[in-house]
């Protein structure tokens, strides 16, 4: 992101990464994704919030070059995980009367990752302030957002909120605020699913501390900032609460010789008849992001796999073991497959979910399903919808 004023004294001073296609060597980013770093020029100080990932450190210094930038006293670290704090060390040569100001848990896997010496760190405290002059931070402790030490920092006067990952998208885009909300929702929801959600509870507590505050402007570290802070407040509280739950069973195949698809297939028109909806979803070929996005809302997923050596395909444990990962709030799991003489396929993947869900009776067919085993997933849908109904999900 070049360098751009978000009100006066406050610069957008990061990167954008249009090329980037993966994160974590796990999640694919369809839209590239961008390292926000803010640099805040107070009458007496300037801090520098976040850096960006080392192979956009070339961008972050040119933009405080390009912002006239000749002295830095406080480099903000809200968050350890080198995207944001890989830069730290370049930074702190570029400018060697900066400080690393964090919390005593950041500053302790800064010094593991990044080998930051103990001279150069400033630890502050849950509600402590910084004055920069005219200008105050203040650091808000929100842990697991998703590691343990992250940390938000209130600018008093113009009321931004810094929030690192929380309230993030994967979105590379020159625009600096989203106005179309339409564009950055799924973003958001997506990085909500694929970062937040195993951490459900700790960001209600976290949304709290966020509503106490009178926030003009919401300032993540990837993708477009808020102006409108209720827009991704209130996405945020659709997302992490247990009474938005949505009639919706999401079936994950995997086929090798398309016995498994006609059993996915047929569930997700019988369901859909049902009046139950579905997201038909291909293990092997599609987006794990879009996966995951899914499960934010739905109330019930089925994994459909063909038996593989004794055991489910790996693409379907992988899946079954990602969703254990994510905790989603779905209330139903199934699983469902042709096999062809044997193996221990349903106990694997029951065993492998240890999510509080009720487990349906897995549904297994020998070879090719015919019309009677095709009246059996009939029966599996039938058995959704009313778990569906008992649930209060489905009228
Ligand atoms: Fe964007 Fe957890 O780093």
């Amino acid at each position: 992101m070049p360098e751009i004023e978000i009100v006066k004294g406050v610069y957008s001073v990061g990167a954008i990464d249009w090329d980037r296609t993966i994160f974590d060597e796990l999640i694919p980013l369809p839209e590239g994704t961008s390292y926000n770093a803010y640099l805040i020029k107070g009458s007496e100080k300037t801090a520098l919030i976040d850096t960006v990932d080392p192979t956009k450190t070339g961008a972050l210094l040119a933009n405080l070059k390009k912002a006239g930038v000749e002295r830095i006293d406080y480099i903000v670290a809200s968050h350890a995980e080198q995207d944001h704090s890989g830069s730290i060390p370049v930074v702190l040569e570029a400018y060697p009367d900066a400080v690393v100001v964090t919390n005593a848990k950041c500053k302790g896997f800064l010094t593991d990752l990044l080998h930051i010496p103990e001279e150069k760190f400033v630890e502050v405290k849950d509600g402590e302030e910084l004055s920069l002059g005219d200008k105050t931070l203040r650091f808000l402790f929100t842990p697991w957002v998703h590691w343990p030490e992250t940390m938000s920092t209130y600018l008093v006067e113009d009321k931004i909120l810094f929030t690192c990952d929380f309230f993030g998208s994967h979105l590379a885009t020159s625009k600096l605020f989203a106005e179309d909300h339409h564009d950055v929702y799924t973003g958001a929801k997506r990085y909500y699913a694929e970062i937040m959600m195993p951490f459900r509870s700790i960001v209600k507590k976290n949304l709290s501390i966020v509503e106490e505050l009178d926030v003009n402007i919401i300032a993540p570290s990837h993708g477009p900032l808020y102006r409108n802070p209720e827009f991704i407040i209130n996405a945020y509280k659709d997302w992490v609460s247990d009474d938005t739950i949505e009639n919706m069973a999401v079936i994950g195949y995997v086929s090798m010789h398309g016995s498994t698809r006609i059993m996915a297939d047929r569930l997700a028109s019988s369901l859909i008849e049902k009046g139950v909806h579905v997201h038909l979803f291909n293990l092997v070929t599609g987006d794990i992001g879009e996966f995951a996005m899914s499960l934010v809302d739905a109330a019930t997923l089925i994994i459909a796999t063909p038996t593989v050596l004794s055991g489910p395909h790996p693409a379907a444990l992988g899946a079954t073991y990602l969703a254990n990962a994510l905790r989603p709030k779905m209330k139903f799991f199934g699983v469902i497959g042709s096999y062809g003489w044997g193996g221990r396929t349903a106990d694997i993947l029951n065993g492998t979910l240890t999510l509080k869900v009720e487990k349906l009776e897995p549904l297994l067919i020998k070879g090719l399903p015919n019309e009677d085993g095709l009246k059996m997933v009939d029966g599996l849908a039938e058995t959704i919808k009313q778990k569906h109904i008992e649930a209060r999900i489905m009228k």
